[in-house]
């Protein structure tokens, strides 16, 4: 089964192999089909020519039998397409729990990418192998698409938002990475390297950079941008207390609650009307354009080092609840 043709990319991630497969069996069924209904058109073209001027045709009556065959057949054989493809995409697109993660900005024209460690790369990725990956990803500008053909992996990266996709490389080397969406003039350029490594050589490489981590870095912007005026641990600031808020359910004033993910972080800093926490003004002034989508990720991880990534569903903001413990070491 591991064999393939050489028209294609190197199978290198554990989903790669998979999706082959799917295709080869796409490929098999048209191939068949196309086969089998241009010999036909052409046996009968021959076989029932007009002979003579005066030949007319008969009518025909076809028979249940043979309308149930050809609905079934087909019916049966996309519903197999389906399911497998579904079964495929559902696995592509749930990061395993375990999944390490690593964030990334595209921009035209590059990919920079911040791992948790703090090392920062620009259309390099490093990676282990053996173990699964999730990229959590937005656009500096407009819309990009992370693409690995090695990895079986694509998926577009939308300004404003966050989308992830995941992959677990199989084998150490080195892999092109595309921007698969054009994107303008140096659409073309977007382009670069993973590379997938031993883990022990990617923790060689990752203590190789002196950098701090995203967590640090976040908490160092947090100072520098003032948050810490109003959102302090206490909660009793201007604003609601991060303290374990990651993960945690929000209530909004006005009703409804939010779940407090990357993206509602995102959205709290850069559009902080938008969704407003019960209980406090809507007054915190908005960070659009003073800070990059990389400085964004930044504070997402301090934020989320403030506190257990709950789950354990506490209701509300998470302020009160906490108060008073303010990390010593961010
Ligand atoms: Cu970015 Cu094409």
């Amino acid at each position: 089964m591991g064999t393939r043709l050489p028209l294609f990319p190197e199978q290198a991630s554990t989903i790669s192999a998979e999706v082959d497969h799917l295709l080869y069996f796409l490929m098999a069924v048209s191939i068949f089909f196309t086969l089998l209904i241009f010999g036909a058109i052409f046996y009968f073209a021959i076989k029932y020519r007009r002979r003579s001027e005066q030949e007319l045709p008969h009518s025909v009556h076809t028979g249940w039998t043979l309308e149930i065959v050809w609905s079934v057949i087909p019916f049966g054989l996309t519903m197999i397409m389906f399911g497998w493809g579904a079964s495929i995409f559902f696995r592509e697109s749930r990061p395993p729990d375990n999944a390490m993660q690593i964030y990334a900005v595209g921009k035209q024209w590059m990919w920079k990418l911040q791992h948790m460690e703090g090392q920062r790369e620009i259309n390099e990725l490093h990676i282990p192998i053996n173990r699964p990956v999730k990229l959590l990803m937005t656009s500096e500008d407009v819309i990009h698409s992370f693409y690995v053909p090695d990895f079986r992996t694509k998926q577009d990266v939308v300004p404003g938002r966050y989308t992830t996709t995941w992959f677990e490389a199989t084998k150490p080397g080195k892999y092109h990475l595309f921007c698969a969406e054009y994107c303008g003039t140096n659409h073309s350029g977007m382009i670069g390297w993973v590379y997938a490594m031993e883990p022990q050589k990617y923790q060689e490489w990752l203590n190789g950079g002196a950098a701090g981590s995203l967590s640090a870095a976040g908490g160092a912007l947090f100072e520098d941008l003032a948050c810490n005026n109003c959102h302090k641990p206490d909660g009793n600031g201007r604003g609601p207390s991060l303290v374990g808020v990651f993960g945690s359910t929000v209530k909004l004033a006005g009703g409804g609650t939010v779940r407090a993910d990357e993206g509602y972080i995102r959205e709290s800093i850069l559009n902080p009307a938008a969704k407003v926490v019960e209980g406090y003004m809507a007054d915190m002034p908005t960070f659009q354009g003073l800070i990059t989508e990389e400085n964004v990720v930044q504070l997402i991880e301090y934020i989320k080092s403030l506190g257990p990534r709950p789950g354990q569903g506490q209701p509300g903001q998470a302020a009160p609840a906490i108060a008073g413990s303010i990390p010593s070491n961010r």
